[in-house]
């Protein structure tokens, strides 16, 4: 990617707009936030700070990509199947060319020559890294450094920016301005083996599980999964991959996380023997790093290339280190770039002429601290590697329906809005419709494990896909039920679930334990990257975007999911949702039943699922 690196003395002798030119204009406000809560403004952000401003340009045609991605994601539609290339995705999200012409007058209006702009490949997105003092000029505001309460991480924002009037209709977003998104891992506390929780000891060497491969799942799993316990309990074992060369799987990591190569070797060693020699390939994004001193692995990357990848070897994997993530350091005396990650790994997969076929993420934040402006362009994003066969797995976060105020006594959530309403706080990605959201259980038999982040989103509304079964749901509650809280007509999450606590593994030369959604996300992943894989080794397309499938399954094929009854999801100081027979905002429809989906998607799909 090229990038234009403006330099400050550049600034004061080309930065002179043409009397009469576009930048004339009248500048009105393109959006504005409420200070959100729970950050500080401090000071004003250092003139020559550099930002990476990205500036989205409508998409006219999403309406009928999303059309496309919906249709061959049906297994009841004739294009079941039938994805779309680079190409076409990027035709359907290509902007008019009157919004690139005039937005390209604009930035030249500022001394910008548009050979210096980088581009997406559809033109959809424009970047420029320009410093703070220039960004403030061309959009009349003001940045400062934001402190974040808790954390203690700094972000240099606004919370509104302006735009000349011609240019509102063709500029749907441009950030980082006003988005808050601090975008944490998925992983609750790491325990050393030292002091991991008691075995819970029974006296027979298996326990009983009727869904599970031969009836039964190791004793011992109760308390400390590895990869065999997932394959035993999801019906997975024995499969061996068959279409190694041309299936591929990832996992993606941000925030400094390093995968380590030594762990992944003793992880192997003890859980999966016959992977101890592999490796993965590693992806450097927007300078990230994967430093391999052993005090330097990172919990999150360990566990989500030690599933995703123990579960599915000799499947080629990836993981990709995208860097240029918070915290930001307000007073080094490096300017430091303080950008969104998401957008510098969707740039890059987006370009990638044959992404792998299933991609796990186990980081996400409070939808409300991601402007829905900006939500909704990443989200669509997502739909554009749907429709291009990728199949996408998010952790459905670590905290029930929301993450309560500090206060022990209400633990209430708060609206981010400056109205201070009590709401529950849903999850992004977690609630993009066009997603796969994996919910946690733990134990076996199975459970509802608590924190497993649910509910239902306030800026998307509900696809058609999840209609019957969140309908079904909802028609359940005691009429009133948290009346005001969430947003019965929102996307609903999570999809499904996956174990979630007690997964061994091994972080600086040294086995823990750990749990969160994190680990259900790269558990999911795995086995949809072996359902690709059977689906591959038979000619048969990959599946891409997976949730209308997954809703069909769950209506009418129950031996396709454990489902997860009893149990619920507080937060916001109130029980949560709970887990019922079918779908719930808890648990989705429940665990996979790997040997059922794989006769199932080898199958005549749509004719087995209308019986
Ligand atoms: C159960 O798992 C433990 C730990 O992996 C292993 O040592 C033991 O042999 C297994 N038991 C059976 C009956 O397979
Ligand atoms: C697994 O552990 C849970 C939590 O302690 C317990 O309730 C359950 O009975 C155990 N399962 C078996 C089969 O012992
Ligand atoms: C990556 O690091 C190099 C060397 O420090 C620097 O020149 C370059 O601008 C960085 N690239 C990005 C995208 O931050
Ligand atoms: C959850 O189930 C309990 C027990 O049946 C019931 O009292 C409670 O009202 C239910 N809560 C919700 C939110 O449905």
């Amino acid at each position: 990617m090229r990038l234009f690196l403006w330099s400050v003395l550049a600034l004061t002798s080309l930065a002179v707009a043409a009397p009469g030119s576009p930048s004339d204009c009248a500048h009105k406000v393109k959006e504005s936030v409420a200070p959100p809560r729970g950050w500080t403004k401090t000071k004003a952000a250092p003139a020559d700070h550099l930002i990476e401003l990205r500036i989205g340009l409508p998409q006219p045609n999403f309406a009928v990509l999303e059309q496309h991605l919906y249709e061959i994601s049906d297994p009841f539609h004739e294009r079941y199947g039938v994805h779309l290339s680079k190409e076409e995705v990027e035709a359907l999200v290509a902007p008019h060319p009157e919004s690139i012409q005039l937005v390209d007058e604009w930035l030249a209006s500022h001394g910008i020559p548009s050979d210096a702009l980088s581009r997406s490949p559809a033109q959809d997105w424009v970047t420029i890294r320009i410093p703070v003092s220039m960004a403030e000029e061309m959009m009349k505001t003001e940045y400062h450094v934001w402190v974040h309460d808790a954390s203690g991480a700094a972000l240099v924002r606004t919370t509104s920016y302006s735009l000349p009037e011609h240019l509102h209709a063709h500029v749907d977003v441009v950030q980082p301005t006003t988005s808050f998104a601090r975008f944490r891992r998925d992983a609750a506390t790491y325990h050393f083996a030292g002091d991991a929780p008691a075995a819970i000891k029974t006296d027979a060497p298996y326990i009983s599980i009727p869904s599970a491969y031969n009836g039964q799942v190791n004793a011992s799993c109760n308390a400390s999964i590895t990869p065999t316990c997932l394959k035993e309990l999801y019906n997975a074992v024995g499969y061996v991959p068959a279409a190694a060369g041309e299936n591929k799987l990832a996992v993606t990591g941000y925030l400094g996380q390093n995968a380590n190569l030594e762990d992944f070797h003793l992880f192997n060693e003890a859980f999966v023997p016959e992977a101890a020699d592999s490796t993965f390939d590693v992806v450097y994004i927007n300078n990230g790093t994967n430093d391999q001193s052993p005090d330097a692995a990172g919990i999150e990357a360990n566990l989500d290339t030690q599933y995703a990848f123990g579960l599915t070897y000799p499947t080629p994997r990836t993981f990709y280190t995208t860097g240029g993530s918070p915290p930001f350091i307000p007073d080094d005396l490096t300017p430091t770039d303080s950008n969104e990650p998401y957008a510098n790994w969707l740039e890059y997969i987006l370009s990638d002429p044959s992404p792998p076929q299933t991609i796990s993420t186990s980081y996400g934040d409070d939808e409300q601290t991601v402007p829905e402006s900006y939500a909704k362009r990443v989200c669509a994003s997502f739909a554009q590697l749907g429709a291009r066969g990728v199949s996408l797995s998010f952790s459905s976060g670590d905290n029930g329906v929301g993450d309560g105020d500090s206060d022990p006594a209400t633990q209430q959530c708060y609206t981010n809005n400056g109205l201070n309403e009590h709401k529950f706080i849903p999850a992004f990605p977690a609630a993009c419709p066009y997603v796969t959201s994996v919910g946690a259980t733990w134990y076996i038999p199975e459970e509802v494990y608590y924190i497993s982040g649910g509910g239902f989103s306030n800026y998307f509304s509900r696809p058609a896909y999840q209609e019957l079964a969140v309908d079904t749901y909802l028609s359940k509650l005691v009429p009133g039920t948290y009346a005001g809280l969430y947003n019965p007509s929102g996307r609903a999450y999570p999809d499904v679930a996956a174990q979630g606590q007690f997964f061994n593994l091994f972080v600086g030369g040294v086995e823990g334990q750990i749990g969160g959604t994190s680990a259900a996300s790269p558990t999911f992943a795995g086995l949809v990257s072996l359902l690709n894989d059977a689906r591959l080794a038979r000619g048969l397309a990959p599946l891409g975007f997976l949730n209308p499938l997954l809703y069909a399954i769950g209506a009418v094929f129950p031996d396709g999911f454990n489902d997860i009854v009893g149990g619920s999801n507080p937060g916001c100081g109130t029980e949560g949702f709970n887990a019922t027979v079918g779908w719930d905002p808890v648990t989705g429809f429940g665990t996979p039943n790997f040997g059922n989906l794989k006769d199932l998607v080898l199958g005549d799909v749509s004719a087995i699922l209308e019986l």
